[in-house]
């Protein structure tokens, strides 16, 4: 689908009419029927009106009964297609907000990982939740506006044929209004930016509350985040009272003065022009139901501006996540057979240089330790092998191929992983395992666990593998977290397992049991471990010193001595040679 334009009105009809032409169609269709029907109605008030004895009968009126009749017949066919149209209206809120829903999602969940970490969650979560609400508001009062045009224009059609002097008269006063009314829909724009990011800060401190409520409640700072989010909602409550304030302001006077021109055209017609009464009664109301509808029109159109920032910053995001998209997933890379390696790696997060001109070579079959102080790029290195982060310069070979964009993402069919957090889903053990491979059985799950030294804590759960792991696994301890982590990364029968400190919160007893597995593991698979603690960096065949985002040591581990060479101070491997073969 086509980027729709991301700003004003017509990118909100664009995206309307790109979701649902047909719904649109109908209801233009069921508005010019009602509209219509109304119409027909309003005319047949002056031979209504002359048969109970408001002016003159002429040889045209027909009977009471037949005029009624008629009437009634209108009146029912509006009120059908009202309520035909006021079901396809909210039908195509409901939809259209959905669908940019889902897209949004899609795209969120496709992004660029360097834009993805640069989002803010709170943002993410109130543009998905509040914009969208606001945008839906927004497209039912366009629709109702589109209606309400054509309620107006009928209306005065029957004025204009009734009297076309007075109704130019009063169109006109109607159109020296609109510089008024296009300042106000400017102001109506102004107050919706900033409801907008007021709605952001209210939103941004409640998810910080959710995630962050151990610490609020540790350290006693329960009163100064309630009094925050306070006053965050009183400046939006300020804002939205102040707009509609302003709204009922103008609507009360484009009222009144529709009430005193329809009273003067009124006057002007029976003592000046010497209209018959029962014609001027029914322009009175045909002028009466345009001015309601012209003043309908200004405020709703009042209200869509105010609503139409939260639908621009919905579409602005989905066309920005859109382009920044990871690219297409291209041939899958052949899984390692002889090594990785990092060429002159070097990559910026922000305004941090996290590595400079990287060459290390991850040899396969093999447990390779990456170490080095806090902040030294050890989790960015990781997240470069798993191709979620592109190097700004340098590149990474398998067995001697560049792993190029396209194939990141089935790069990562390859690879087992263990985050640093060993984060977990509000779900039951079974499903948080099956999320690395939902056709594993229950079998090859309890291998994974018995791996992983986690069968027999996972026994001990008072439900097993259908205990819920609770927000982020929050129900769960974090060394369990860790092992169920490790758990979930093995069931997914990797070639390349990057484990980020993932025993870091094991016991040593439970520690040397994953050992034991990862032992016995790297005859079929390559294995990195980022780690502090010396008894994982014991086990390394191959270690690499980080510091400071470079290379600052590296050579043969503990387990490996004896079959490598190694240096330190900034001495680098050879440069790595690169193969030939495709996308070489
Ligand atoms: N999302 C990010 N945006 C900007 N800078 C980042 C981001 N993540 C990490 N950094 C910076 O990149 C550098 C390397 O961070 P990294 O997480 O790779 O370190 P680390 O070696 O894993 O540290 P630790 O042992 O504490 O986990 C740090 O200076 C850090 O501040
Ligand atoms: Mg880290």
């Amino acid at each position: 689908m086509n980027p729709a334009p991301a700003t004003g009105i017509p990118a909100l009809i664009a995206t309307t009419a790109q979701h649902g032409r047909a719904r649109l169609a109908a209801i233009a269709l069921i508005t010019l029927l009602s509209a219509a029907a109304e119409g027909a109605g309003l005319v047949l008030m002056v031979p209504l009106l002359r048969i109970l004895g408001v002016g003159p009968i002429t040889p045209h009126d027909t009977g009471l009964g037949v005029v009624l009749a008629g009437y009634l017949i209108l009146v029912a066919c509006a009120a059908l297609s009202t309520r035909a149209r006021t079901v396809s209206i909210h039908a195509l809120r409901i939809e259209l907000v959905d669908d940019l829903k889902c897209r949004l999602h899609d795209a969120l969940l496709r992004l660029d990982w360097a834009v993805f970490q640069s989002l803010r969650g709170s943002d993410v979560t109130d543009v998905l939740s509040a914009d969208l609400n606001r945008t839906g508001q927004c497209v039912e009062r366009l629709a109702a506006l589109l209606a309400g045009t054509g309620t107006a224009a009928i209306s005065l059609g029957i004025a204009t044929v009734l009297s076309p002097a007075l109704t130019l008269a009063a169109l006109t006063l109607f159109i020296a209004l609109t510089p008024i009314l296009r300042r106000q829909s400017r102001r109506a724009v102004d107050f919706g930016r900033r409801e907008t990011g007021a709605s952001r800060s209210a939103q941004a401190i409640v998810a910080d509350d959710l995630t962050g409520l151990r610490l609020i409640r540790g350290f006693g700072a329960e009163q100064d985040r309630s009094d925050r989010y306070r006053s965050a909602l009183a400046g939006q409550r300020r804002l939205q009272m102040d707009f509609l304030k302003e709204a009922a302001n103008a609507d009360s006077l484009v009222r009144a003065l529709a009430v005193a021109a329809s009273a003067t055209g009124l006057v002007i017609a029976i003592r000046i022009f010497g209209m018959e009464t029962a014609r001027a009664l029914v322009f009175l109301l045909a002028f009466g139901r345009m001015a309601q509808a012209i003043a309908r029109l200004q405020d709703g159109w009042r209200r869509v501006a105010n609503l139409l920032p939260s639908f621009e910053a919905a579409i602005m995001l989905l066309n920005e996540w859109t382009a920044r998209a990871e690219p297409p997933a291209g041939p899958p890379p052949p899984a390692p057979s002889r090594d990785i390696r990092l060429c002159r790696v070097s990559l910026r997060r922000g305004r941090t240089q996290a590595l400079s001109e990287i060459d290390a070579v991850i040899p396969a079959n093999a447990i390779t330790a990456i170490a080095g102080p806090s902040g030294a790029g050890k989790s960015s290195l990781a997240d470069i092998l798993l191709g979620l982060l592109r190097p700004d310069t340098g590149q990474i070979l398998i067995d001697g191929h560049p792993l190029d964009p396209g194939s990141s993402a089935n790069w990562r069919h390859h690879i087992g992983y263990v985050p640093q957090d060993s984060f977990l889903f509000h779900d039951s053990i079974r499903a948080n395992l099956r999320l690395a491979r939902p056709d594993a059985t229950e079998e090859e799950l309890w291998t994974a666990l018995d791996l992983a030294a986690a069968a027999d804590m996972v026994r001990g759960l008072p439900d097993g593998l259908d205990h819920v792991a609770g927000d982020r696994g929050e129900r769960l301890s974090g060394g369990q977290r860790q092992r169920l982590a490790l758990a979930r990364a093995l069931v997914r029968r990797p070639s390349v397992l990057i484990l980020d400190e993932a025993t870091a919160a094991l016991d040593a007893g439970t520690e040397d049991r994953i050992l034991d597995s990862l032992r016995n593991l790297k005859r079929q698979m390559t294995i990195v471990i980022i780690a502090h603690r010396p008894r994982m960096l014991h086990e390394a065949d191959h270690l690499i010193l980080l510091d400071g985002g470079r290379v600052a040591a590296w050579g043969a581990g503990a387990a490996g001595r004896g079959r490598a060479g190694g240096g330190r101070g900034g001495a680098p491997p050879p440069p790595p040679a690169v193969a030939a073969g495709p996308g070489v």
